[in-house]
């Protein structure tokens, strides 16, 4: 009998159905690999099970028995413990009250016990002592540790309180290889202990690794699940793409001209090794992969915000050595992100200054020019069809969707030759993406050249008119033509990674 069995789960946010029906079932003692493209609806899955999203419908048996956990709590007593993609370590508290959070060993008086929370979290971290790096000790600030840091201690805090169910959601994406080889001797351990673990994971080597079975989820569904012996590398990936039908291709207006507008000559920084492509006039040119591969890397390296290690860069024939944003400014290239907390919107600032940074900081002038600012930046609010009260509502008063065209016409408003886009639609409405499809394609009919890294395959794949395939850091595949499709996407991003520089 498996230890966990969901059946039949069903889950919609808004009109967005996130799982259309998916089963699972786990054993004990067993890494169940859960694997599938984004957005399949796996860790809505995850979430479900462990209590933290009530599901439309469909039911969930713990051995044997019917479950419906009202929140994470519930269950957590009954043994399931949940790694989050999204982490959910709190970044000001240290690395020992993180992982012992809500079980802090307590004096008999009812107070906590520092010291014996600080020596449980110095035994816990001796699992990963030579991976970790330096500077993680009980009393180090989770805000001060970097992505693998935190996605070990969060790994720790999972462990700490002996589940037997462990879901992995994507664990192991921060980690390099010998990290990933200490939690893979960790996960053994649990297993031989009749640990349950659902493991997801983007990397196919890590898959056939560690697990017993694999589960491949495709829109919602699970398309296959089959012992680990039983299958291979290219039955995943088929299982992962469907029917082979290429994505809707949208009409458009531009026609890539033949001039070079960018050129990239054997490009190196962190997480980008010998990167060389060039880019044309009018040319949407895409950049995909699984996430994290390079993509975003970049399109920040060409920004001037990610130092560059060796390489080239050429704009229109023009040398560019990216010494920070501004000196890129003015050779009219912009950057845009879907991460708009982070790289885009002062919420709190009216929308009218947050439309006019780029241009000020480029021009460096004293004096603001109001009228002027916005006249040139009235034509842009304009095309994206930006939908605000008043230029003096601050940008918070507006939905995600027309945040995202408040930093596009900002940019918009520097009239820039090249256009970087991260991940620009990145949660935002169907609407408000067809008006940013639109716009690019009006801004390749004017010879604008657009980088486009999108963890959306649909739109990657619907609106590039070349991509170029990520992994490992590296350009794996040009897909033009009829190869933009999703198998020849699938069979470059999901290879195994050639071999880091
Ligand atoms: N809280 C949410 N609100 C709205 N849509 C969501 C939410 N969580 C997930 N989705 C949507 O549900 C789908 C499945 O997401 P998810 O389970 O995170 O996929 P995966 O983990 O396989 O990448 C996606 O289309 C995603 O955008
Ligand atoms: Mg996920």
């Amino acid at each position: 009998m498996p230890i966990l069995e969901a059946s039949g789960i069903r889950k919609q946010f808004g009109g967005v159905v996130a799982l259309a029906g998916a089963d699972f079932s786990l054993d004990a003692g067993a890494v169940h690999a859960l694997i599938g493209s984004n957005g399949c609806g796996k860790s809505t899955l995850c979430k479900i099970i462990a209590g933290s999203v009530a599901a439309d419908a469909g039911t969930i048996r713990l051995d044997g028995n019917p479950v419906s956990f009202s929140d994470p709590q519930e269950a957590a007593a009954a043994g399931i413990g949940v790694f989050y993609q999204e982490l959910s370590l709190v970044r000001p508290m240290t690395v020992a009250e993180n992982i012992y959070l809500g079980r802090e060993p307590r004096m008999r008086t009812g107070l906590l016990d520092r010291d014996a929370l600080r020596s449980q979290a110095e035994n816990a971290l001796e699992q990963f002592r030579s991976v970790i790096g330096t500077g993680v000790h009980p009393d180090a600030r989770v805000a001060d540790l970097s992505a693998d840091q935190s996605q070990l201690i969060e790994i720790l805090k999972v462990l700490a309180a002996n589940p037997r169910i462990i879901i992995l959601d994507e664990a192991t994406a921060a980690l390099d290889r010998n990290q990933v080889d200490a939690v893979f001797h960790r996960i053994r351990a649990l297993k031989a202990d009749g640990c349950a673990i659902i493991f997801i994971t983007h990397r196919m080597d890590e898959v056939f690794e560690i697990a017993d079975r694999v589960t491949v989820m495709r829109n919602g569904l699970t398309v296959l699940s089959q012992p680990i012996g039983q299958t291979s590398h290219d039955e995943i990936v088929a299982a992962m793409v469907g029917d082979v039908m290429p994505p809707a291709r949208r009409e458009r207006k531009h026609v890539p001209a033949q001039e070079t507008a960018l050129e990239v000559e054997q490009l190196s920084a962190a997480k980008l090794a010998g990167v060389s492509f060039k880019a044309r006039r009018g040319e949407i040119l895409g950049l995909g992969g699984l996430h994290g591969q390079g993509q975003s890397a970049l399109l920040r390296a060409l920004f001037g915000a990610l130092p560059l290690k060796a390489g080239s860069i050429q704009v229109d024939g023009k040398r560019l050595a990216p010494k920070g944003p501004r000196t890129v400014m003015r050779r009219s290239i912009a950057y845009v992100s879907g991460d708009r907390a982070r790289h885009g919107v002062m919420a709190i600032r009216p929308i009218f200054e947050n439309l006019v940074i780029s241009l000020l900081s480029r021009e460096r002038r004293v004096v603001v020019q109001t009228e002027r600012l916005e006249r040139e930046t009235r034509p842009f609010i304009e095309r994206l069809k930006l939908k605000f009260s008043s230029l003096q509502a601050t940008v918070a008063e507006l939905s995600g969707g027309n945040q995202q065209k408040v930093v596009l016409a900002r940019w918009l408003a520097t009239h820039p030759s090249v256009l970087l886009l991260d991940d620009p639609t990145k949660g935002i409405d169907i609407q408000t993406k067809e008006d940013l499809y639109s716009t690019m394609d009006e801004l390749c009919s004017q010879g604008v050249c657009i980088l486009l890294h999108s963890s959306d395959d649909e739109e990657l794949l619907g609106i590039s008119d070349r991509v170029l395939v990520f992994n490992g850091g590296r350009i794996v595949a040009e897909l033009t033509g009829e190869q933009r499709n999703r198998q020849a996407l699938y069979e470059a991003a999901y290879a195994t990674a050639p071999a880091a520089a």
